[in-house]
């Protein structure tokens, strides 16, 4: 019966049971030279599968940092929580919190790229609602400095969401290779703090989205979006934190 345990180790390779035993038989002896000829590659290459998963114990964890008194503290995901040293308040908390959240999702790294690859403005800063009395008359009660990191933090990544569309053609849907930065760089003459405003090209009066529609169906040759298209929202996004610290006056030319 071991002739039909093989191919179950193996894990979904597909190969005649004769094949496998033969190359098991001829490769066991020698593990690292070429395939005799006439071996089927599939069964070439199943001995190395076999051999990694006997070889492969669970991967050694023992660094602990239990050497000093440690609290969990919930995740800003809502996440498992989190391990951290009693003496860290603050800055120092959130730092280290935003460090052990990065560690366990790599890919939000995107984030950080595309804040410097492209200068994204930050989001306002909202640390001062910590400081004096809350909660009471307070409309939404209470904040703690968690609450302010994960509203940074999810606007940037509304924001960087954007930005990466604005900056590809692909994603944009063009048929012409063409992107909004090719023309506005860092979103420049995009002047969304001009809107509402009448706009000659739509003989109407325009909202954001009316304008970024139209370069999408004019220059960028693409398909016009949904104003709740996702692309949309992120798009007006991002166009509109590059103006930040611009006053607003709709309907200047
Ligand atoms: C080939 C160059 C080109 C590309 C590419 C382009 N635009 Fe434009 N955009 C223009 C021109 C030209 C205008 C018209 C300016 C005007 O009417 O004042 C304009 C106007 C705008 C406006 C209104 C500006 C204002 O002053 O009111 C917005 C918003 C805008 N574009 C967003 C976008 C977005 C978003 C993209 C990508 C989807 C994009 N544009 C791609 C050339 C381009």
């Amino acid at each position: 019966m071991r002739t039909m345990r093989i191919p179950r180790r193996i894990g979904g390779v597909v190969v005649g049971t004769i094949g496998v035993l033969l190359a098991l038989l001829v490769l066991g002896g020698v593990p690292k030279a070429g395939p005799p000829a006439g071996l089927a590659p599939a069964a070439a290459e199943s001995p190395p599968v076999v051999a990694v998963a006997a070889a492969a114990p669970a991967p050694a964890r023992s660094p602990s940092k239990n050497d000093q008194p440690t609290v969990q503290i919930g995740a800003c995901d809502g996440g498992a929580p989190v391990e951290v040293s009693k003496d860290l308040k603050g800055k120092a908390l959130a730092d280290s919190l935003m460090d052990q959240w990065k560690r366990s999702h790599p890919e939000a790294n995107w984030v950080t790229e595309e804040k410097e690859k492209h200068a994204l403005k930050p989001p306002a800063d909202n640390s001062g609602l910590l400081k004096g009395a809350q909660g009471k008359s307070h409309t939404y009660g209470n904040y703690t400095e968690r609450d302010i990191l994960l509203w940074a933090r999810e606007t940037e990544k509304f924001v960087a969401e954007g930005s990466r569309i604005f900056h590809s053609a692909d994603l944009l849907g063009s048929e012409v290779a063409v992107s909004c930065d090719m023309c506005h760089p860092h979103a420049a003459n995009t002047h969304p703090e001009t809107y509402p405003k009448y706009q000659v090209q739509l003989g109407r009066v325009a909202l954001l989205r009316d304008m970024i529609n139209w370069c999408i169906e004019n220059p960028v040759r693409g398909e016009k979006l949904a104003a709740d298209s996702p692309t949309m929202r992120a798009l007006e996004a991002y166009i509109l934190s590059q103006r930040k610290g611009v006053p607003m006056e709709y309907g200047k030319h």
